[in-house]
């Protein structure tokens, strides 16, 4: 007898297949026990009556527990007319009888069950949002391979900060002082992109921002993609079109994981088929001022400004060009119209209250200028030796951007807090277990 996955139950209707998993949930009326299986692939009903199986496999049934494991074989049927599918069970083994399980159907408040994450991962709402998620950065490695990216990592351990405008996490570093956990890989890359073009990396980074919001993490999944010949408008186009590639992936290989998650997915189906918006930081502010918002027109936006912005238009917003001096030292910079010193970037604001999910911008190419913007800051010169000569020698325009997989993650599943969208968060308050 064959053993499948549930996912590929499709195949099988009428026939005789062994199902391996932990039981979900059961039920019994007397003469019929009703088991909801999950094997990591998907989830399925498991019908076994008492009249249909031996002595042994009622007596199984009758000691199951939840989340034990088991081992069962029966024939798949299919309901008449929806596409839902049942086992009716012929012979069912236990492999291990689990211990009376703290996660019971009861409901519990999040905090309990951030405690219990790694059984609460078994959960149908957290194996959606996983399941989700690697949707996503199959989406993101698929069209860079497709779009002449190479993918270059970047180093962890680095000896300076990449964005002077966040915290950092420091370590020693045997006898030769302090190293930080990246931030970034953005540094790296652009010296990468001296050798190969277009490149990107993908990995872990830190933020040691003491920030509370249900959007900050204090380690993520960025990718950082750099391209050379690039400037700004050019990067926001492979960013819409890789935000448009992740979106339609997942609605297409995710249905069932949106629907376990009772995502409502008008808005991003409509989104996909949509230009996105392109907008100046100065119109932005002005804009939220005329809708009675009071506005900084010299400081970032802000998490009411952001939200405002996606409940606005609906769809992503380029909102570029925002004051020098809030962002980071390594941005192209000039002067605009009413003397404010603008930087040459773009933050790419997402509805749903999903708020900031790409900040990029165009890099300055100048040796001089960089330099001065280096003295400027007050930084140790001798650290950006190395990244000073990637304008030393054949400087070209470039610009790049920064992904956070986890924001994506929120926005796609729609779900309230960052930390339900990587398996073992770290925030502020929480890093066990
Ligand atoms: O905007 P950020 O700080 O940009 C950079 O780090 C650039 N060096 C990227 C680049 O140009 N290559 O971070 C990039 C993205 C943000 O847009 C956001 O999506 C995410 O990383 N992000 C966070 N996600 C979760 N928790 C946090 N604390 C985050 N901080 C930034
Ligand atoms: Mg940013």
């Amino acid at each position: 007898m064959q053993k499948i996955l549930v996912s590929k139950i499709k195949d099988f209707i009428d026939k005789e297949i062994a199902l391996q998993g932990w039981v979900l949930n059961f039920r019994s009326s007397g003469q019929i026990y009703f088991i909801q299986l999950r094997d990591g692939s998907g989830f399925i009903q498991c019908v076994v009556s008492k009249n249909e199986v031996n002595e042994e496999t009622w007596n199984n049934c009758n000691n199951l527990t939840l989340e034990s494991s088991i081992e069962l074989s029966g024939v798949v049927t299919k309901h008449p007319k929806k596409d839902e599918y049942e086992i009716q069970v012929k012979d069912l083994k236990i492999l291990q009888i689990a211990d009376d399980y703290p996660i019971a159907k009861k409901e519990h408040g999040p905090e309990f069950l951030f405690d219990k994450r790694d059984l609460y991962l078994r959960s149908k709402t957290p194996w959606a949002i996983m399941r989700i998620r690697d949707s996503i950065f199959r989406s993101i490695t698929n069209y860079f391979a497709e779009n002449d990216f190479i993918r270059f990592d970047t180093p962890i351990l680095q000896p300076t900060s990449c964005e002077d405008t966040t915290e950092l996490f420091s370590i020693k570093y045997y006898d030769e002082g302090k190293m930080y956990l990246t931030q970034s890989g953005q540094l790296y890359l652009e010296a990468g992109i001296m050798s190969f073009g277009r490149a990107y990396d993908f990995g872990p980074v830190f933020r040691a921002e003491k920030s509370k919001t249900r959007n900050h993490l204090s380690e993520f999944w960025m990718m950082d993609a750099e391209m050379a010949f690039c400037d700004s408008q050019q990067s926001e186009n492979i960013q819409e079109a890789l935000i448009k590639r992740i979106l339609k992936d997942a609605l297409e290989n995710c249905k069932i994981e949106l629907e376990i998650l009772e995502r409502d997915i008008t808005l991003l189906q409509e989104i996909v088929k949509k230009p996105f918006i392109r907008m100046k930081h100065y119109d932005v502010k002005k804009l939220l001022e005329e809708k009675g918002m009071k506005v900084d027109y010299e400081d970032d936006l802000t998490t009411e400004e952001e939200t405002a912005i996606g409940d606005i238009f609906k769809i992503p917003v380029f909102v570029e060009d925002y004051p020098f001096k809030v962002k980071a030292f390594y941005m192209k910079k000039y002067t605009d119209e009413r003397g404010m010193e603008r930087a040459v970037n773009t933050d790419l604001i997402a509805p749903e209250e999903a708020r900031e999910i790409i900040g990029g911008s165009q890099r300055e190419e100048s040796y001089e200028k960089l330099l001065e913007e280096l003295k400027k800051r007050k930084y140790k010169l001798e650290d950006y030796e190395w990244y000073l000569n990637i304008r030393k020698y054949g400087s070209v325009p470039h610009s790049g951007f920064g992904v956070g997989l986890e924001r994506v993650v929120r926005w796609i599943t729609g779900v309230h807090h960052i930390r339900e969208t990587i398996p073992f968060p770290r925030t502020l308050n929480r890093f066990k277990p």
